[in-house]
C-alpha cells in the first residue's frame, strides 16, 4: 500500500519505517526542510535504538522516501497518516494548530478517496472535529474516511513495540475502512481493538493516565514506606506477583517526564473541566510527580546544610534510558533545584549534553565525578550500574551516592565507603 506519512518526529518516523519494513511504500513529509535533507542523507535526527538500520535499509530498497512535498505525496497515497506533534498551551489543553494547518493543506489536494489516520495524541472530539472540517471545506463523505489510530510506542523502545504491539486501537466512523486498516497492519500479530472515534482518543489518554497513577502510587507509597524504614523494592515485588496488578511500572523514584505523560494528564484534566468534571485523581498523580524531586533535594540538605561550592555531579539527563529526549525530564527538574543552591554542577550523559552551562556536561563518565561531593543518578542507563564503584570511591571527594531510580544495588556502593541514599530503600 501507499501511504504518506506526515509528521517526522518520532512517531511519524518510526511509523512510517517500520511501515515501510512492512512492505509498504512510504512517503515521509516534514515542513522542515533540514530534517528532510538530513533523512535524504541517511542521517536520523533523534536517538531511537534501531532505528537508523531500518531507516537506511528500507531508503536503500526504495520503500521509504523522505519530502516536504505534500502535494506529491498526498495525490500519490490513498493512505494519510497524520502523526505531527500536539504540545502542551499554557491551560493544559494541547495545542492543535499542527494538525489543523495539515488538515487545511491535504484538503486542498484530496481528489480521489483518502483513509486519513490521525495518530497524534488527541483529545475526544478531536477526530470528529477532522471529519467535520473536511466536509465543511467542501469535501464529499465519500472522498475521505478518518480512522483514530492512536500509538503507544514508548521512546527508547518505539521500532520494537511498533513492530510487536499488544493492540492495535482502530476508531472508525464507517466499518468499510476496517478493511483497510487491517491490511495496513497485516505483519502485525495484536488483536484490533475496534471503537469510535472517541473510543480510540480515550483509549490513547485512559492509557497514559493509568500508567501515570501507577508511578505516582508507588512514589507516595515509597513515601510511607520510607518513614517506615521499609524497602519499597520488597513492596513492589510484592505486588507484582497479582496478576491484577502486574509488575510493570512500578518502580518508585524521582517521578516520570518525558513528552507524553504530563502532557496527556494535563490534557485530560482540561478536557474533564470543559465538561464540568473535577478529576481528583488526575490532579493527585500530577501534584505527587511534581513534589516528589522535593524528597531527593531534602535528602540531600541532610547531607549539606549548604550546597553553595559543593561540587553535585548528575548522571542521566534524558527523561528516561535510551533515548535523547530532555522534554519534562526530572533530571533537569533537579539540575534547576540546584542552580538556585549555589552548588557547582555537573553532568554526564551517554547521548546527551546541554548546550547551557551549568551543568558543565562532561564526556567521561569518570571524569564528571573528579573531587565531587555528591553523585545524583536521575536516569537508570544500563551504563551506570555497571560502573567501576571503587573507581568512583577514589574519584569522589565525598561519598554520597543519590539513587534517584532505585536501581544500584546499595551493597555495591557500601563495599566501596560509598554511602547509598534512596527513598525507601532503607
Ligand atoms: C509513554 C507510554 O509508555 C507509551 O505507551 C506511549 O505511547 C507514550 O508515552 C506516548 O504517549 O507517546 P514514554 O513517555 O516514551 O511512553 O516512556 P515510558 O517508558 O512510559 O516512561 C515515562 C516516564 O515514566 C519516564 O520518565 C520513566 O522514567 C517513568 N517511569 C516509568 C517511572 O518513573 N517508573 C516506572 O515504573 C516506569
Amino acid at each position: 500500500m501507499r501511504v504518506c506519512v506526515i509528521g517526522a518526529g518520532y512517531v511519524g518516523l518510526t511509523t512510517g519505517t517500520v511501515l515501510a519494513e512492512f512492505g509498504h511504500e512510504v512517503y515521509c513529509i516534514d515542513r522542515d526542510e533540514a530534517k528532510i535533507n538530513l533523512l535524504n542523507r541517511g542521517a536520523i535526527p533523534i536517538y531511537e535504538p534501531g532505528l537508523t538500520e531500518m531507516v537506511m535499509r528500507n531508503k536503500k530498497q526504495k520503500k521509504l522516501y523522505f519530502t516536504t512535498n505534500t502535494i506529491e505525496a498526498v495525490n500519490k497515497c490513498p493512505i494519510i497518516l497524520i502523526a505531527v506533534g500536539t504540545p502542551p498551551c499554557t491551560d493544559g489543553s494541547p495545542n492543535l494548530t499542527y494538525l489543523e494547518n495539515v488538515i487545511d493543506e491535504i484538503s486542498k489536494y484530496i481528489s480521489s478517496h483518502k483513509t486519513i489516520i490521525i495518530k497524534s495524541t488527541v483529545p475526544p472530539g478531536t477526530n470528529e472535529w477532522v471529519d467535520e472540517a473536511l466536509h465543511k471545506k467542501g469535501l464529499k463523505r465519500n472522498l475521505y474516511d478518518i480512522v483514530s489510530n492512536p500509538e503507544f510506542l514508548r521512546e527508547g523502545s518505539a521500532v520494537s513495540d511498533m513492530l510487536h504491539p499488544d493492540k492495535i486501537v482502530v476508531g472508525v466512523k464507517r466499518p468499510e475502512v476496517i478493511k483497510t486498516m487491517q491490511l495496513l497492519y497485516q505483519n502485525i500479530n495484536a488483536p484490533f481493538i475496534f471503537t469510535t472515534l472517541n473510543g480510540a482518543e480515550m483509549i490513547k489518554y485512559a492509557s497514559n493516565a493509568f500508567l501515570a497513577t501507577k508511578i505516582s502510587f508507588m512514589n507516595e507509597i515509597a513515601r510511607i514506606c520510607d518513614a517506615y524504614n521499609v524497602d519499597i523494592k520488597d513492596v513492589a515485588l510484592g505486588l507484582s506477583t497479582d496478576p491484577r496488578i502486574g509488575s510493570l511500572f512500578l518502580n518508585s523514584g524521582l517521578g516520570f517526564g518525558g513528552s507524553c505523560f504530563p502532557k496527556d494528564l494535563q490534557a485530560l484534566e482540561h478536557a474533564a473541566k470543559q465538561k464540568n468534571i473535577i478529576p481528583e485523581i488526575l490532579i493527585a498523580v500530577q501534584n505527587v510527580n511534581t513534589t516528589q524531586i522535593n524528597l531527593y533535594i531534602d535528602k540531600l540538605l541532610q547531607e549539606f546544610p549548604s550546597l553553595k561550592n559543593k561540587k553535585i555531579t548528575v548522571w542521566g539527563l534524558s527523561f528516561k534510558p535510551n533515548t535523547d529526549d530532555t522534554r519534562y525530564s526530572k533530571a533537569l527538574s533537579l539540575i534547576e533545584h540546584l542552580k538556585t543552591s549555589g552548588a557547582d554542577i555537573h553532568a554526564y550523559d551517554p547521548i546527551v549534553t546541554l548546550n547551557s552551562s551549568p551543568p558543565i556536561c562532561h564526556k567521561d563518565i569518570y571524569e564528571s565525578i573528579e573531587n565531587t561531593d555528591a553523585l545524583i543518578i536521575a536516569t537508570e542507563w544500563d551504563q551506570f550500574s555497571k560502573v567501576d564503584w571503587k573507581k568512583v570511591s577514589e574519584l569522589m571527594r565525598g561519598n554520597i551516592v543519590i539513587d534517584g531510580r532505585n536501581f544500584i544495588e546499595p551493597y555495591l556502593l557500601k563495599r566501596n565507603n560509598l554511602k547509598y541514599i534512596g527513598v525507601a530503600r532503607p
